[in-house]
């Protein structure tokens, strides 16, 4: 491998970080001005490495390494391109990024796959921008709700839909939690992805007089969402309130609305079912008491993925040729993955990331583990082939 491929992937990093819809952070949302220059900076990158690139009607970016051989199937790379707000510049880009890099090594080397290979920036793994996550690779895989679709502006979105049967996906992704630093590894291979819901709360209670309205006597909406943030804290699961907005948002107003996102999470899919099942139950308890009006509307619900047995067993073994320890591990955090599973097997490769820190500008990897993901990578598609031509060749 080119001695200085993993420098130019963390220095493209460094790039793509730099785009962005805000002023000193880095925020990119679906659809946004800055995912569009994103798109164009990433697709010049595919270009280079021999790719034909697109962008679908639902701003994925497509890069095309096409097989020689004829009918040829295709295997799908990738990961996200928009970002939370106020993100590190690794969650996403570099599942993209090591994809490109690996198609490069392996072009260089005169390798021909006897499947084309499809690297896919998704534009929407976040939900920063509806609050739903997954609308780039829903549209991909035709799996948009009319929810999803009543949601958003751009309803073209719908067009994106393939239709084509693909014969696996793989994504790279730092781990966004403290588990291969802890082991002192580069990377680990992911077994099942947790599964998710995401739910919209509102409090409606009544605006009033800071100073004369008796305590006993008020609804007083953000009271009533506090103590669903203290329940969300305690219900055994991960429950997170990334946001709340308090309505009508002045020092000397009793709040009269409070509208709060609530995340929970769970590799078991019934105890994730069963802490938003007891939050419910609290929140129309708690409004009752209160005096307030409660709005509970689901936005996403994402079953536990279990990543496909083939593809992360020929992952182990790329790393174990490696030189490696395999450590395969769950993944707390949600990825296009999630959604690919719906059409094709998927596996990940998981990268070490500084302190486990991620959504946060903090995010930090090395360049020497940024090599062995490119390696892995390449290694992988090498193998896969490997299967691919057998399973074909008559017996
Ligand atoms: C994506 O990062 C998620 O897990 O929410
Ligand atoms: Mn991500
Ligand atoms: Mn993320």
């Amino acid at each position: 491998m080119r001695a200085d491929c993993a420098r130019e992937l963390m220095a493209r990093c460094d790039e793509l970080g730099k785009i962005s819809d805000d002023v000193g952070r880095l925020t990119r949302a679906f659809a946004s001005p800055a995912m569009r220059r994103a798109n164009k900076l990433v697709g010049s990158w595919m270009r280079a490495a021999g790719m034909r690139v697109r962008v679908d009607a639902a701003f994925n970016l497509l890069g095309r390494w096409a097989s020689s051989q004829p009918n040829a199937k295709t295997f799908l790379l990738g990961s996200h391109l928009d970002t939370v707000r106020d993100a590190g510049k690794y969650d996403g880009p570099l599942g993209v990024l090591t994809a490109i890099a690996a198609v490069l090594h392996l072009r260089e080397r005169g390798v021909q796959l006897p499947f084309n290979v499809e690297i896919v920036g998704f534009s929407d793994e976040e939900g920063v921008r509806y609050q739903t996550a997954y609308l780039g690779s829903n549209a991909f895989t035709g799996t948009l709700k009319p929810a999803d679709l009543a949601r958003i502006r751009e309803k073209q979105i719908e067009k994106a839909r393939r239709s084509e049967k693909f014969l696996g996906y793989a994504e790279v992704h730092i781990e966004q939690g403290p588990v291969l630093e802890s082991k002192n590894l580069p990377v680990g291979v992911v077994t099942a992805i947790a599964g998710q819901s995401r739910i919209r709360v509102e409090f409606r209670g009544e605006a009033g007089h800071a100073g004369t309205v008796p305590m006993n006597l008020r609804q007083d909406a953000l009271a009533g969402a506090a103590e669903l943030v203290l329940a969300a804290e305690r219900c055994g699961v991960a429950a997170t309130v990334g946001k709340l907005d308090v309505l009508p948002g002045a020092s000397n107003v009793i709040p009269g609305q409070a509208v709060l996102t609530l995340d929970i999470r769970h590799q078991s899919d019934s105890r994730r079912i069963a802490a938003v099942k007891s939050l419910h139950s609290k929140a129309r308890s708690l409004a009752r008491r209160r005096g307030l009006k409660l709005l509970w509307q689901p936005v996403q619900e994402n079953d536990a993925v279990p990543c496909d047995k083939m593809l992360t067993n020929i992952f182990s073994q790329c790393v174990a040729n490696r030189g490696l320890t395999v450590l395969q591990l769950p993944s707390g955090a949600g990825h296009d993955a999630v959604v690919l599973a719906k059409i094709c097997p998927v596996a990940m490769l998981f990268v070490r990331c500084k302190g486990g820190i991620s959504h946060n500008p903090a995010e930090s990897i090395k360049t020497a583990d940024a090599r062995v993901a490119i390696e892995v990578l390449a290694d992988f598609l090498i193998a896969v082939a490997a299967v691919y031509d057998r399973r074909q060749s008559p017996r």
